[in-house]
């Protein structure tokens, strides 16, 4: 399988936010070609608005979008996944690739619902996808090839950053990263709360909320430092930072984050179970 995806077919099963955002970016990007990409919801009614919205292939039919495409992109819930693929199953062949972005559901709960032999990669992409600064981490199931893989990384590569792990670590990485926006908003959403309390207009502490987180984010992607150490270099001996950050500790910021994440992590091991 060619490490690109022109004049492949790909489907969608599932266009709802995260296979909308990255069927949406896809087509913007101009990777994909409106005429050889399909999708599905579950409602007739929907299928029609994004049908009319997307300018592509919209229905219910899993099947009918599935049988003859390269790619199928899954993209329902996780609680839905098992039965979407034991619907395909059937009418699959060896030389398609697919490729899941529900989180929890394991490559193995996937492939027992196949032909044996069909290629399964998992890929966990987070909603910054919708302007090019997601961040995705694949890993492949037992019989997809590094080139499956590759093309994967290819298509999750036009809307952000991508990562290959194991896949042991994907409930990991769905506790981080895939949730990780919810958090961001609510530490930005705070800041320029804060920024209200001590006399900002809103929109200015907004901007300077969130200019700084991505600043500050950009610091670490760029230069590798450790964050303690970046944090070191804005901390004056006696300074205001110092006050805040003793602020900070007292709050137990560092270990609710810590333990906000290894709880959504244990909630990721039971998704796809019900
Ligand atoms: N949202 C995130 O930030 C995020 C991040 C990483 C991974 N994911 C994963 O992405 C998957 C979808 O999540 P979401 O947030 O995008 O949920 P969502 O907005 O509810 O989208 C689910 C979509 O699946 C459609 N659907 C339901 N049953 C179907 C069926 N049998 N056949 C075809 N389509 C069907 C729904 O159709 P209707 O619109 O007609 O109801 C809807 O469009 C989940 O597995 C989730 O773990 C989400």
């Amino acid at each position: 399988m060619a490490n690109d995806l022109a004049g492949k077919r790909i489907a969608f099963l599932g266009a709802g936010k995260m296979g909308g955002i990255i069927l949406q970016a896809l087509l913007k990007s101009g990777m994909l070609s409106a005429e050889l990409t399909s999708a599905t919801v579950a409602h007739e009614e929907r299928a029609k608005v994004l049908a009319a919205k997307l300018n592509v292939k919209v229905g219910t039919n899993n099947v009918e979008a599935s049988k003859n495409a390269d790619v199928i992109v899954i993209a329902v819930k996780p609680q839905v996944v098992e039965d979407v693929v034991r619907e395909i199953g059937g009418y699959l062949k060896e030389n398609q690739l697919i490729v899941s972005v529900a989180a929890s559901v394991p490559t193995l709960m996937i492939e027992n619902g196949l032909p044996p032999t069909i290629p399964v990669v998992r890929a966990m992409p987070n909603t910054p996808c919708s302007i090019g600064a997601g961040m995705t981490a694949i890993c492949k199931g037992k019989h997809a090839t590094a080139d499956h893989v590759a093309l994967t990384a290819h298509i999750f590569n036009v809307v952000g950053r991508t990562v290959v792990v194991d896949e042991k670590h994907m409930d990991a990485v769905t506790a981080l990263s895939a949730s990780g926006p919810a958090y961001i908003y609510i530490i930005l959403e705070s800041l320029a709360e804060a920024g209200v309390k001590v006399g900002l207009p809103r929109d200015v502490a907004t901007l300077l909320a969130a200019q700084t987180t991505l600043g500050a984010a950009k610091v670490v992607l760029e230069t590798g430092d450790h964050p303690a150490l970046l944090k070191d270099a804005v901390t004056t001996p006696a300074g205001c930072t110092i006050d805040a950050i003793m602020e900070l500790e007292e709050g137990k910021l560092r270990v609710t984050l810590i333990k906000a994440v290894v709880k959504a992590a244990q909630r990721a091991k039971e998704l796809a179970f019900g």
